[in-house]
């Protein structure tokens, strides 16, 4: 096979048999071993550029930052593509896509053999984690895609110095990918290949490797983040007793300098970027929030019985629209140069838009579809699920502890869903079991960051439900045995920002004004913020959250802490309704929680607020 580019520090027969193997089966045009490099980076790029997959961004506006529009049928996760090939069905579990791995590898044979004619097979060292971190895990990605070996260069630590980490005989997860469009000789490539129509997004724990084939979008192929980092590492996490979680990391400063940090669990496209980025309102003075992480964490108890956490990634794959300086101007700026647009519009002087990035669309945009936007066709003018790939490091609110390689101590856990009615903006769980039960059941109404109905509820535990790498019971299971075993377990609450009013508008502002509760969750943590016991746990009252600065009236606050007994009728059944789909292995616990909920509710007033 002819060799594009040779491998720096390599000294891992093992990886060297496997690499070969790999390309025997997929039949590349050479392969290239990335290093890396500033300049791997930038010849890459301007690869994509002369190929038209990228557009090159006015670099007085957005220096070397690039745009590209995906192909339509490639925009987003695809979950009913997505399988945990474990080799007993019941370690999959109810939740996830199950096929037996011989099975699963006679499917995929036929697809890999000669997959990447005509295309470079780029061998990616990546590591999740800092370098040198007792708690980082490195992979190799193969890929068949330059905007892959790109935004991986952003999102993880890369190349050369990987290997060398690595040795002769280091662990590490087998990962391949490819886009599934293989070219024939002479024939021309297009600006996004993919495979239209077969796509498959494969797990295979007990090897602890991963092939992805005919996607070349986010999750589905960047495949450090959600199939590593989430559904592999979930499982490791089960195995060696530590967590692997779909979580925000931030930090918060009270005026008196004490730093608390917290972990913060919520669907796609729900808000963990932009909570991990908040400034607090002016009224909030000597308060800062600093950003360690904003979509994954990997957590470990420490020697002090405490839990450190670590951001394995090493920059942001954000939802784009929505962003904005007023929603978040931390993002704003971070994404200001050296950053990657994908499915965003494109304005004639050559800078970037997004619906609610300013009031109006410019004159003459492109949209991400590649046509000038017509105002009245009713279409935006970025997908939904439009994203920036930006490096970790050009926020302005990262901590100075976010690459500490022991991590950073956990105060509360937080999670949220986006429901318009019955869960409250914030509550408190009695203690650890409850809240695991809280978590367990968190509904939220879907969005665009995955093919499914969007706005409809459905059940995302612990905002894992697509990224579990195992039976979703035990992993429920894992929870309460793991905080059982940890002397200071953090406190758990619950979110909400997303509850409506009658007329279809979100009652609380978001955003920044968060800070309010995450100051309540910090002042409860120690022991200083009051609440009163309601039937769903511990609530503020309207005096107990600092309003200073903000017009939020008692009767819309009365709204969004309502505790409806018809609405959690409802809701109890949802819950019902997902145990019984796991029964067998629903922790018996979460029976009785059940009962002490419902029981809850009856002894208190129908409304309780
Ligand atoms: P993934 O990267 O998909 O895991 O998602 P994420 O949780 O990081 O999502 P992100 O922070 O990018 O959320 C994006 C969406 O949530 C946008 O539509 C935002 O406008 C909306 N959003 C974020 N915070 C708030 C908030 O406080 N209030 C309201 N109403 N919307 C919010
Ligand atoms: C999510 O969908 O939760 C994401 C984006 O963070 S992706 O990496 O595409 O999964
Ligand atoms: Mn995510």
């Amino acid at each position: 096979m002819r060799i594009v580019k040779e491998a720096k520090n390599l000294s891992h027969k093992e990886l060297k048999t496997w690499v070969n193997e790999v390309a025997n089966l997929l039949k590349p045009e050479g392969i290239y071993w990335c290093d890396g490099s500033q300049e791997e980076y930038d010849s890459l790029c301007n690869q994509l550029v002369e190929k038209g997959t990228f557009i090159r961004l006015n670099p007085e506006k957005r220096p070397n930052s690039y745009a590209c529009f995906s192909d339509p049928s490639d925009v987003a996760r695809v979950e009913d593509k997505t399988f945990i090939c474990s080799k007993f069905k019941d370690d999959a579990g109810p939740t996830n896509n199950w096929m037996a791995p011989a099975k699963m590898k006679k499917t995929l044979q036929p697809l890999l053999n000669g997959a990447m004619k005509g295309r470079t097979m780029y061998v990616i060292p990546f590591c999740m984690g800092p370098l040198g971190s007792p708690i980082s895990k490195v992979g190799i990605e193969i890929t068949d895609s330059e905007y892959v070996v790109v935004n991986m260069k952003i999102m993880t630590r890369m190349g050369a110095a990987v290997l060398e980490q690595l040795g002769e005989d280091g662990e590490y997860v087998k990962a391949i990918h490819t886009l599934g469009a293989p070219l024939e000789q002479g024939q021309k490539d297009v600006k996004w290949p993919c495979n239209p129509d077969v796509k498959y997004i494969v797990h295979y724990p007990e090897e602890r490797s991963i092939v992805s084939y005919g996607s070349g979008y986010g999750g589905n192929a960047l495949l450090g983040k959600k199939c590593f980092a989430l559904r592999i590492a979930s499982v490791m996490a089960r195995d060696e007793g530590w967590l692997a979680e779909h979580m925000l990391i931030l930090g918060m400063e009270d005026a008196k300098g004490k730093k608390d940090y917290v972990a913060a669990a919520f669907p796609s496209a729900c808000g963990k970027t932009n909570f991990a980025m908040i400034i607090p309102p002016d009224s909030f003075e000597g308060y800062k929030v600093t950003t360690v992480g904003d979509d994954i964490a990997w957590i470990k108890p420490g020697p002090d019985g405490r839990l450190y956490a670590i951001n394995p990634e090493a920059g942001y794959f954000g939802v784009a629209p929505g962003t904005n300086y007023k929603t978040n101007p931390n993002a704003m700026e971070t994404i200001k140069s050296n950053s990657i647009f994908t499915n965003v519009g494109v304005t004639p002087d050559g800078d970037v838009w997004w619906e609610d990035l300013t009031d109006k669309a410019p004159e003459g945009i492109v949209n991400w579809r590649g046509e000038v936007h017509d105002p009245a066709s009713g279409k935006p003018v970025a997908h939904p699920n439009a994203r920036f790939t930006t490096p970790a490091n050009q926020c302005p609110s990262i901590d100075p502890n976010w690459e500490n390689p022991q991590g950073v101590p956990i105060s509360a856990f937080i999670f949220g869903g986006r429901r318009s009615t019955t869960l409250p903006l914030v509550h408190q769980s009695a203690n650890w079991n409850f809240g695991v039960y809280l978590a367990a059941t968190m509904g939220s109404e879907m969005t665009a960051a995955a093919f499914g109905q969007i706005g409809k509820v459905r059940r995302d535990p612990f905002a894992m439900l697509p990224f579990a790498g195992y039976h979703m019971a035990d992993y429920f299971s894992h929870w309460l045995k793991f905080g059982r075993n940890i002397a200071a377990p953090p406190r758990i609450f619950s979110v909400n920002w997303f509850r409506k009013d009658e007329k279809g508008k979100f009652i609380w502002p978001g955003f920044g004004e968060n800070m309010r509760i995450l100051k309540w969750i910090v002042d409860r943590v120690n022991g200083r913020g009051a609440a009163v016991e309601s039937p769903i746990g511990w609530m503020p009252r309207y005096e107990d959250l600092d309003f200073n600065g903000l017009e939020f009236s008692r009767e819309d606050f009365a709204k969004i802490m309502t505790v409806d007994r018809e609405e959690w009728k409802e809701e109890l059944l949802g819950h019902q309704e997902l145990f019984e789909k796991m029964y067998d292995k629903t922790p018996k616990d979460f029976f009785f929680m059940r009962e002490l909920l419902l029981s809850g509710l009856w002894r208190s007033p129908e409304k309780w607020i």
